[in-house]
């Protein structure tokens, strides 16, 4: 391993990603690990440098009270501890340690090199992934997304042909999208990529299906259905690649938190494909995820992304999906995503994306009565997606957007732009 290594043990604080962060920013690379990491356990991980102790309110975990494994104070690792004050102290639990504390521990008491980049971090895991695969093979479930492109430009790095990609196409997909997974994948990158055209399965399970949490659950389990058979027809796989990253190991940084979500991306596989997993981004936020991207070669545009949901455009093609309005959501999403592109807004807004209704209304076109479909934008901005403001876009770029919604879009008569920030209204509409 490359990179030397910061501690942080968790005693019950809400700050641990904050100090990761905090340290990982100094350059140093620091994991996250419970209270109740024993002193063998702490032996096992590769260059520690030193440890911090991230104690909540009077160390409380799930409402005990907590300290470490004594024997850890005999390991011999310089230690920081980090006391968030009681109320009694008449201090905030801001009391975080400055930017010159954390830096005269890293690198003062632990002496510590500022040597975690994204080069070095691929160069460890291409070894650590080589020796964990051998020369067997690796199956991957390639969406396009961020998670899963990042982790198959790593894998591809590391196995080239050993990594197996499958891109299932559910039809559900943005303009594009799935030809730019070949074009990105097969075409420049070589990797061993199987396209799954399952459009007209996914449409026909879906037909008439009304139901946003009936349409997920048929797209979830379809896609596993998809994905579970070409894993089948193939043979001597040993491995799944997967897009977890940090943030789904880590949430509250607890001993139980480390558990959450172990087959988040295909989840629900039969037990009899069983698979060990593989999983090389488990240490990135998702900043570094995309930094990581940029530094395997991965086009920009793939790894700056907006949030996509897994169910695609069907959740914004309202109620039962129907064919021509599937199509009015992606033509006109693809005229957004090239009109704020064009406005500079696609770096500044987090998620846009248009919607189309499950009814009609009336207009004029050519001098006759139409009957036709209404378009809606929403452009929103976030930080956690819990909560959402609008983005006020400039009269002028809506305007070019609507002008050519209405001119492209064939069976649209309308076009709208939603107002509403989340809560009450959530950011998709389904
Ligand atoms: P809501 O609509 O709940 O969305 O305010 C919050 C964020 O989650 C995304 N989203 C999904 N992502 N599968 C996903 O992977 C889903 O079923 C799903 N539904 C919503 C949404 O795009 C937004 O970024």
């Amino acid at each position: 391993m490359k990179q030397d290594m910061i501690v942080i043990l968790d005693l019950g604080s809400t700050e641990n990603t904050t100090i990761a962060r905090q340290i990982r920013d100094l350059g140093v690379y620091s994991e996250i690990h419970p209270h109740d990491i024993t002193a063998g356990e702490l032996e096992k991980l590769e260059n520690v440098k030193g440890i911090v102790l991230n104690g909540g309110e009077n160390r409380v975990v799930d409402g005990s009270a907590v300290d470490i494994d004594p024997g850890l104070y005999e390991c011999g690792y310089p230690m920081m501890a980090i006391d968030h004050p009681t109320a009694k102290c008449e201090r905030t639990r801001d009391a975080l340690p400055t930017e010159e504390d954390l830096k005269e521990f890293v690198f003062g008491v632990c002496q510590a090199e500022a040597n975690w980049n994204m080069k070095n971090f691929i160069e460890d895991q291409v070894e650590l992934i080589r020796k964990q695969v051998g020369g067997r093979k690796v199956l991957l479930a390639l969406s396009g997304g961020v998670d899963s492109s990042v982790v198959a430009a790593m894998l591809i790095k590391a196995i080239g042909q050993q990594l197996v990609c499958v891109h299932v196409n559910h039809g559900l997909m943005r303009k594009n999208e799935s030809e730019s997974v070949v074009e990105v994948f097969k075409n420049q990158l070589h990797a061993n990529l199987i396209y799954v055209d399952a459009v007209e399965r996914f449409l026909g399970k879906l037909e008439g299906v009304a139901d946003p949490e009936q349409k997920r659950k048929i797209i979830g389990g379809e896609f596993i259905r998809v994905f579970e058979e070409e894993a089948r027809k193939l043979e001597g796989i040993d491995f799944l690649g997967q897009g977890t990253i940090y943030p789904d190991i880590i949430e509250s940084g607890t001993k139980t938190a480390k558990m959450v979500k172990s087959h988040h991306n295909v989840g629900g596989l039969p037990e009899d494909l069983k698979f060990e997993l593989v999983e090389p981004l488990k240490q990135l936020f998702k900043d570094e995820v995309r930094a990581c991207g940029v530094e395997l070669g991965l086009p920009e545009s793939m790894v700056y992304r907006q949030p996509f949901p897994g169910p695609g455009l069907g959740v914004r093609c309202l109620g039962a999906i129907t064919r021509d309005r599937l199509e009015a959501v992606r033509e006109s999403d693809a005229i957004l995503r090239e009109e704020f592109e064009r406005a500079g807004l696609n770096k500044k807004v987090w998620q846009y994306f248009t919607v189309v209704p499950d009814f009609k209304s009336v207009g004029v076109k050519n001098n006759a009565r139409c009957f036709d479909y209404m378009v809606i934008i929403r452009a929103i901005n976030t930080i956690d997606a819990m909560s959402a403001t609008i983005e006020r876009v400039d009269w002028d770029v809506l305007q070019r957007i609507t002008d050519r919604i209405l001119a492209e879009v064939g069976n649209v008569c309308r076009v709208c732009y939603d107002m509403s920030p989340k809560p009450p209204a959530t950011i998709e509409f389904e």
